[in-house]
């Protein structure tokens, strides 16, 4: 039997504790896991109920870092990192997704001469005024192993010569979705907050461009005050701060049913029952093709091109007209053939990591 690999594994942001919750368990299977928060989500509601609604192990660490200047967060991530590793000596890091927490985690492995595998590797929106992009190029580059979820990725990672430890793995978002649509569907949560089903719209808002920019968010705010439908919209923590610091707030809640952010066997089943999703998130994007909600993205590109291949994405960007024509014209209905795997990609992770013991 092959030794017990011990992974330490790095997340920081709501999306990541999602897409560790399968691997987490998966891993743990066979091996030692250390799991490290950078507390770059530190509100309950951004980060303590995930652990609890997906039942994800306590972190051994936490490394409590904050909010911050891209610089600041990256740094002081890194700083917490090199001495959590140089005090566990993990045979492997895991690092998931995009966002400064992902960085944090590649670079200080690489510095540290430890292996790396990145789970959602080889995403590309060819935008290099996200932020995203810049970490997702840069952790699938330090990265020996690679985790994808679709075959689009593969492509992208082998158009930048990435080749070797590439694993077609499937998407593990869409291992969690299956699991928890049940569950999700359990939870009543449209009684709770007065909905009927395919009846109301679901709205989320953050990616800087749209929520750091005045005239964006505003004209994002007047479609969703003008559609004359019910919407539902939790708000991200950057984005309530703009809306208030912007004065659109008040003109916004007046009309729009406002939620603090909601955890995610809420999100789950407001997402299943919504008759269109207005996001600009990027797993959003692809919960909705999951469950067939025909989904409006507030942006003008995506990595998740299969949504967009498939029909049931429609790349509308912030120009209110723009938005209100999808909303009220935009009705897909051929079969969703894009493929996201299985709902086994954890477990094809696992197996990979079982093999470097
Ligand atoms: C981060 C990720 C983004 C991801 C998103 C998921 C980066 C560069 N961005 O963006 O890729 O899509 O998480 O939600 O890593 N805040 C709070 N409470 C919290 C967390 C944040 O109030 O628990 C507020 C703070 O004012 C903070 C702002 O939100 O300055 C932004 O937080 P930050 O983690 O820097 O970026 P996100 O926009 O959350
Ligand atoms: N989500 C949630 N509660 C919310 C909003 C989103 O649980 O109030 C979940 C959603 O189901 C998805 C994930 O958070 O799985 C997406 O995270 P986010 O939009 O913050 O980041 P991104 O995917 O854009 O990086």
């Amino acid at each position: 039997m092959d030794a017990a690999v011990k992974i330490a594994s790095v997340v920081g942001a709501r999306p990541q504790f999602i897409k560790a919750a399968p691997v987490s368990r998966e891993i743990r299977e066979h091996n030692e896991e250390i799991l490290v928060h950078t507390g770059q989500h530190y509100d309950e509601n951004m980060s303590e109920v995930f652990f609890q609604v997906l039942e994800i192990p306590t972190p051994d660490y936490n490394l409590g870092v904050g909010s911050g200047s891209h610089a600041v967060q990256t740094a002081e991530m890194m700083k917490g990192l090199e001495e959590v590793f140089a005090k566990e000596r993990p045979d492997f890091v895991l690092v998931y997704g995009d966002t400064n927490s992902t960085i944090a985690g590649a670079l200080t492995a690489a510095k540290s001469g430890l292996p790396l595998g990145h789970v959602e590797a080889g995403l590309r929106s060819y935008n290099r005024t996200m932020p995203e992009e810049i970490n997702r190029v840069v952790t699938d580059h330090l990265s020996t192993v690679v985790f994808a979820p679709t075959e689009t990725a593969v492509e992208n990672l082998a158009r930048e010569g990435i080749t070797r430890g590439v694993h077609m793995v499937g998407d593990v978002m869409y291992d969690v979705a299956l699991q928890m649509a049940q569950p999700a569907r359990a939870r009543g949560v449209l009684k709770r907050h007065g909905l009927t089903a395919g009846d109301y719209l679901l709205a989320t808002v953050h990616r800087p461009s749209n929520a750091d920019d005045r005239e964006n968010l505003a004209s994002i705010v007047e479609a969703l005050t003008d559609c004359g439908r019910t919407v539902v919209f939790p708000v991200h923590p950057r984005t309530r701060k703009n809306l208030e610091a912007f004065g659109l707030w008040d003109a916004l809640s007046a009309k729009v049913k406002v939620l603090p952010p909601v955890d995610y066997l809420d999100f789950l089943g407001l997402l299943m029952d919504a008759a269109k999703v207005v996001t600009d998130s990027g797993g959003v994007q692809k919960e909705a093709y999951f469950f067939g909600v025909p989904c409006v993205t507030l942006r003008d590109e995506t990595e998740w091109i299969e949504t967009v291949e498939d029909g049931w994405n429609a790349l509308v960007g912030t120009d209110t007209e723009d938005i209100l024509h999808a909303i009220e014209h935009f009705n897909p209905s051929g079969t969703k053939s894009k493929s996201f795997g299985d709902g086994h990609a954890a477990e094809r992770i696992a197996a990979v990591i079982d093999q470097l013991g």
